[in-house]
């Protein structure tokens, strides 16, 4: 079946999940950012690969690290940029997303990086845009953020470069997380061996283990030997009713503290795709310490979106 994300000769058209496409895009993704790191660092920290390009970031839901640096990304590619602020727009008057877009088609924008509560969105907007139109999910309800799954991966590659040889857990609210989505299928797609969740049977979604991942409920036996421990905030605003007896409880069973992660290998990485939530799924000690690579995680993830931008732009490195 065709991938509505892919042009016909197998190319990257649309970037709306990371479920279905092939290791070779996945693998191209990640190499383009690699030759992206280095733009940081220069004193001019600009290419030109999308010179008289215009990127609108659309953001229906808040956001700090994806909508920023998506912004950076654009500006260091030499686009224009432009963020529609949603809570001002027209959106407040009963405009409809698609007419919504429509006028800023109307603009000649190039490329949509749309950001949903409603798991969809992102699609919806995709399947209505013309060809010459690209559209990146930046989340989209709890179905999918694959630029976060990516940079995800990115940053695990920099740390731990065999990824055929990793046991990754993933702890905490999996059921609400579109980013544990997009990690799992990310994760699974490059060949990573193991992948563990690590949850409450509430927070865990039906069948998680056809996603190809080791479920457990207890914390001291999923984090034993894992060189990678990424930590998931409990996404309250998409629980309906109670679902854990309290933070507090919370915490004591799977919040990451040092005594805990001990029992993961000694190098392990600590990863967390923010906000967080100190003290309800991470100590502070943790968050703050030697193991966590929770800013670099942003930091790369500017590299990622550029590659991701540049690659649905036609091509090229840096
Ligand atoms: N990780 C992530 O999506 O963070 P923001 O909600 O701040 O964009």
């Amino acid at each position: 079946m065709h991938n509505p994300q892919l042009h016909s000769d197998g190319r990257l058209k649309h970037l709306l999940s990371i479920e279905g496409l092939p290791k070779r895009i996945l693998n191209d993704i990640l190499d383009t950012a690699e030759s992206f790191v280095g733009v940081a660092e220069r004193e001019v920290k600009k290419v030109p690969l999308l010179r008289g390009k215009t990127v609108c970031n659309i953001f229906f839901e808040n956001s700090t690290r994806t909508r920023t640096t998506f912004e950076i990304a654009a500006k260091r590619l030499s686009a224009d940029v432009l963020n529609l602020n949603v809570s001002t727009s027209s959106q407040s008057k009963g405009e409809t997303i698609l007419d919504t877009v429509n006028n800023l088609i109307a603009m000649h924008a190039d490329m949509f990086v749309v950001r949903h509560n409603q798991s969809g969105a992102a699609h919806l907007i995709a399947q209505h845009v013309p060809d010459h139109i690209s559209v990146i999910n930046a989340g989209d309800g709890r179905h999918a953020h694959p630029t976060q799954g990516l940079l995800d991966v990115f940053t695990i590659r920099k740390y731990k470069p065999d990824m055929h040889n990793l046991r990754i857990a993933i702890v905490g609210d999996v059921l609400h997380s579109r980013v544990a989505r997009s990690e799992i299928h990310a994760l699974t797609t490059l060949g990573v061996p193991e992948v563990r969740v690590i949850a409450p049977k509430t927070l865990l979604p039906t069948n998680v283990e056809k996603l190809g991942v080791q479920v457990f409920h207890d914390m001291r036996a999923g984090l034993k030997d894992v060189d990678v421990v990424m930590m998931l905030r409990l996404q309250s605003e998409r629980m309906t009713g109670a679902m854990l007896p309290s933070p507090q409880e919370y915490f004591k069973t799977y919040g990451l503290t040092h005594e805990k992660l001990q029992l993961a290998k000694p190098d392990a990485i600590v990863m967390h795709p923010g906000p967080m939530n100190r003290g309800v799924e991470i100590d502070s000690s943790v968050a703050d310490g030697l193991q966590s690579v929770i800013l670099p995680q942003v930091t790369y993830g500017i590299a990622v979106r550029m590659a991701v931008m540049a690659i649905l732009a036609g091509g090229g490195q840096a």
